[in-house]
């Protein structure tokens, strides 16, 4: 990922926009709202679940592009043979648990090579670290895992990096740790994001998408403050106005 001067990036190519929606004529309806300003678009367990995966065609067919949001996490065989499934949608962007294990992820990057057509490159294949609703003391008290977030989220981008993943969902506030343990080139997904007097809703770790970029996320994924907005497309382009100027 290139980080040229403010101004010069395409930052539309680094916003994915979650459509957390329960059918097809939604989704067209908020794309249209959204006047052709969004070229990356998130499909959850919502839509997948609702429509089938059939909807990631369609969304391609319009010209976007595409992550498949179904956080795979099971036993090795299980993720293998999802991967090999979703490989055939023609997704950019997959992803997976890390608390799966490395068996786990190594098995599901081979899935997803092998369910992947003949001339197609293979989508990015990525690992949720802790999610973004997920505060620190949640994770210390029911999840029972000890230590900082910070720590936590650096021991899974470093055992993602091992199991060959492409990069990792985490928030904002720790891609800093994530890209000092796994290196400048492993892509970060940050979702978590808010734009300014948006309502925090079920995110605890959560900042600005200028916040974001400025700590060095390669994507920010942003559902509810542009989808629930008032007038969606002008939600949108002050974003992109506020990330030009680089305040
Ligand atoms: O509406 P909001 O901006 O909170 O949407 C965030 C999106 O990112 C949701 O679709 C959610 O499922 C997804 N996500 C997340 N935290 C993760 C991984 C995905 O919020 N760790």
């Amino acid at each position: 990922m290139v980080h040229s001067v403010n101004n010069e990036r395409a930052w539309d190519e680094q916003i994915i926009l979650a459509l957390d929606y329960q059918d097809k004529a939604e989704v067209i309806e908020c794309l249209n709202k959204l006047d052709g300003q969004v070229r990356y678009v998130k499909v959850g367990m919502e839509l997948c679940y609702a429509e089938g995966p059939g909807i990631v065609a369609y969304l391609k067919e319009q010209g976007l592009q595409v992550f498949v949001d179904l956080k795979v996490h099971d036993i090795p065989n299980t993720a293998k043979g999802a991967m090999m499934s979703l490989a055939k949608h023609g997704a950019d962007m997959v992803n997976l648990h890390v608390a799966g294990g490395v068996a786990m992820m190594e098995a599901a990057r081979e899935g997803l090579e092998q369910g992947t057509p003949a001339g197609e490159e293979s989508p990015l294949l990525i690992g949720v670290t802790m999610l973004t609703s997920t505060s620190q003391q949640t994770m210390n008290e029911q999840i029972l895992i000890t230590g900082s977030m910070e720590e936590t989220v650096a021991t899974y981008a470093r055992l993602a990096k091992k199991a060959g993943m492409d990069g990792v969902v985490a928030s904002p506030l720790e891609v800093p740790a994530i890209k000092q343990v796994a290196g400048s080139t492993f892509i970060t997904v940050t979702p978590g994001i808010r734009t300014l007097g948006s309502s925090k809703g079920d995110q605890t770790r959560i900042t600005t998408p200028e916040k974001a970029f400025e700590r060095g996320a390669d994507y920010i994924v942003i559902g509810r403050s542009i989808t629930q907005a008032p007038n969606p497309a002008e939600a949108w382009a002050n974003m992109i106005t506020i990330l030009k100027e680089g305040k």
